[in-house]
This record gives structure tokens, C-alpha cells and sequence, in this order.
């Protein structure tokens, strides 16, 4: 009966807007989803440590139109948000006795790691933990929250994503990324049909559900792909390739796969790309923003949405002329707006933001017929 109530709260919560005005000429367009996105990233992370409900709830009271959880398996299976399976940099786990002799070196996508890692955990053990600010020398008042919050499941990411809907009056998507899918699925714990049967058992279906699967691998997305017509949406790396092409001996590179050819394969796939922002707009010389690449036109040539990561608005995120305050310092804020202004300019269909009450003032700014 779970399905069923949350099919009929997300038709709820759908049929409370009209209908918006479809951009059908480039990729996807969710029915009810405004043309240009702002997404949480990891939640407001700028503002809660990320990847807690805190930080996705603040993410939609200050506008996001979207929320990004970042998702890895549990020992039990279980699919849980946190950007690495290696936790001890966003959990206390380190300072917690009784898993202490848990703490090992593991291989992730060829990089050595030591520390606790969440598919030797059950979620009941997962769930004894709390959440600690990652980045506390950028971010230090989110220390404030260090030992508040529990990592939440995806299910409870989807719960909260609903209920906001319908308190807000307005559709909040999610837009879920599968970490290290290859690794999983070489330790038995794959997590491709667990997302899309978690995804449909909610009520997602469609391509124009408020729904982005993404991946930065490519064998993964395509087996997703065969088994949903959810939107998909190509990670891009600036630098080196997709973990499944280095383990199946694949030459071709994340710049392969942004080349205009490249861009016209992922279409066979997917419905958009996220680059990382660099790759838009890159920095010149003195770390400056310098001319858009033609990225945006190739991709929306190949019919790909662009979502490029990441916005973040203390100063070491920013180019040179945006800093603000003391340039050198890690925490001070810069003009991230500035920096907004020109990937929009550049055509970005969205991005991903760490502070999405900035991105939903520069995208509210706009000419109501390019948001809409
Ligand atoms: O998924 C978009 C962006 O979040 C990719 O980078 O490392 O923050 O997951 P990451
Ligand atoms: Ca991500």
C-alpha cells in the first residue's frame, strides 16, 4: 500500500501546477519542472553537512528546484546518501569504539583507501552514526550541526522530496547518482535495479518524471537505460575516463566523450550531461573565466540537457576577479552569482549548486520565457 499512497501523494503534489511550457527540441524536459534547474548538490552543503535531511530540506526552503543525493550501498543492501563509501570524512564513525576494529584499506576505482566503509555496515549500524561537516576550514559554522544528523536512505530522500512537494505547491525533483557502480557490483551489492525499482515503486515513471538517474561510468547508465525510460544523464570529468572503460580496457577518455562525436553516442543513451563547470567555461591564466567551449552547442546539437557541477560560493571555488573579502581566506564568500550569470549566458539548461538560494535568485533574474 506504500506504493500506491506515494504514487497518488506524487500525482498529488504534481497536479498542483499547470503544466509548464516544454522545451521538446532539447533532451528532457520533466512535465513539471521549470526549463532551467537549480539542484541542491548533496543538499544546501554550502549551509548543513551534506547528504543529511537537513541539508535537502534547507536546499528546498531556499529554492532548489531539485535535491542530489549521491548513493552507495549498505553491507544489507540497502541504498544510502553519501558521495564516498569511505565515511570517516563525513561521520563520526572514527571516534565510535565498538567499530573500531572495522576500520580497513579497501581499492576503490583504483585508489587505495583506509577507514570504514558503508558495505561493511549494516543500515541499523549506519543509522547509529551521525554526520560531521566535511570541509569545516570552508565551511566553518556548519560545524554548528557536527553530531546532529543520521544518514538518511534514499527512500527517506524520496519521502522528504514528496512531502516538500506538496507543502511547497511545487515539484521537487531528485537527481541520483550511482558512486563506484562498477565496484559494487563486483563486491555483489550492484545498485542499478535497486535505484530504478526504488525510483518506480514511488511512482517515478516516464521520461517526464522529476527524476536524473546520473553516473560518471557509462556501462551502468546504459544498463538503466534498458531498464527504465527515466532520464539519464552522463557524468563528464575533466580529466582521465569512466571507471568501466579503464576495467574493460576501453582507450577512449571523459574528452572522447565530450568531443561533438562523442556527445551523439551518449544520445543513444541518455538525456543530458553533467560536466564538470570547467569543461563550459574554463579558466585562463591568471584563473579567470575565459570563453565558453562549444560544449553547450555540441551537446544540444546531440538533443543533451547540460547540468554542469559544481557552484560553490567561498572564494577557493571562485575564479580570481570573483573573490570577495579576503581573497586568500577559505571561508570568506565570493560572487558566485557573477559566476552563475555566465554559464546561463554560455546555455546551461541548470547546474549544480552548493547554495541554491544564490542559484535561485540569479535564475529568478531571468527573462521569464528562458526559465519557464
Ligand atoms: O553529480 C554531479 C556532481 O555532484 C559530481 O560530482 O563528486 O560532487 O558527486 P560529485
Ligand atoms: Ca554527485
Amino acid at each position: 500500500m506504500k506504493h500506491a499512497w506515494n504514487a497518488a501523494l506524487i500525482a498529488g503534489a504534481f497536479s498542483l501546477l499547470p503544466l509548464s511550457a516544454q522545451s521538446a527540441d532539447i533532451g528532457v524536459k520533466a512535465a513539471h519542472l521549470p526549463a532551467k534547474l537549480v539542484v541542491g548538490h548533496r543538499g544546501a552543503s554550502a549551509l548543513r553537512p551534506e547528504h543529511t535531511l537537513a541539508a535537502y530540506e534547507k536546499a528546498i526552503d531556499d529554492g532548489a528546484d531539485v535535491i542530489e543525493p549521491d548513493l552507495v550501498s549498505t553491507k544489507d543492501g540497502v541504498l544510502v546518501a553519501r558521495h564516498e563509501n569511505e565515511i570517516s570524512g563525513t561521520t563520526d564513525v572514527a571516534a565510535r569504539p565498538e567499530f573500531a576494529y572495522r576500520k580497513t584499506t579497501k581499492t576503490i576505482d583504483n585508489v587505495s583507501y583506509t577507514g570504514w566503509f558503508t558495505e561493511d555496515f549494516t543500515l541499523a549500524e549506519l543509522k547509529t552514526l551521525r554526520a560531521k561537516e566535511r570541509i569545516p576550514a570552508n565551511r566553518p559554522a556548519n560545524t554548528a550541526y557536527d553530531g546532529q544528523f543520521q544518514i538518511p536512505t534514499l527512500q527517506e530522500v524520496i519521502d522528504l522530496a514528496q512531502r516538500k512537494s506538496k507543502e511547497k505547491g511545487r515539484t521537487i525533483g531528485i537527481y541520483p547518482e550511482t558512486k563506484h557502480p562498477s565496484y559494487f557490483k563486483a563486491i555483489g551489492l550492484p545498485m542499478e535495479q535497486r535505484l530504478v525499482d526504488a525510483l518506480h515503486a514511488n511512482g517515478y515513471r516516464g521520461k517526464k518524471a522529476p527524476v536524473f538517474i546520473q553516473s560518471f561510468e557509462v556501462a551502468n547508465l546504459k544498463e538503466i537505460r534498458s531498464m527504465t525510460d527515466l532520464p539519464v544523464v552522463q557524468l563528464l570529468s575533466g580529466s582521465g575516463k569512466p571507471e568501466d572503460f579503464r576495467l574493460s580496457g576501453d582507450s577512449r577518455t571523459y574528452a572522447d566523450i565530450a568531443s561533438a562525436a562523442g556527445l551523439q553516442e551518449v544520445a543513444t543513451y541518455a538525456n543530458g550531461i553533467g560536466p564538470s563547470k570547467e569543461m563550459v567555461i574554463p579558466r585562463d591564466a591568471g584563473n579567470n573565466l575565459a570563453s565558453p567551449t562549444s560544449l553547450v552547442r555540441d551537446a544540444h546539437a546531440a538533443k543533451l540537457i547540460v547540468h554542469p557541477y559544481t557552484f560553490r560560493p567561498e572564494n577557493p571555488f571562485l575564479p580570481a576577479n570573483l573573490r570577495q573579502g579576503n581573497p586568500a581566506s577559505p571561508s570568506d564568500r565570493g560572487d558566485m552569482a557573477a559566476e552563475l550569470e555566465a554559464f546561463l549566458k554560455a546555455g546551461v539548461d541548470g547546474f549544480f549548486t552548493d547554495d541554491p538560494a544564490i542559484g535561485r535568485a540569479v535564475v529568478d533574474a531571468l527573462p521569464k520565457k528562458e526559465r519557464k
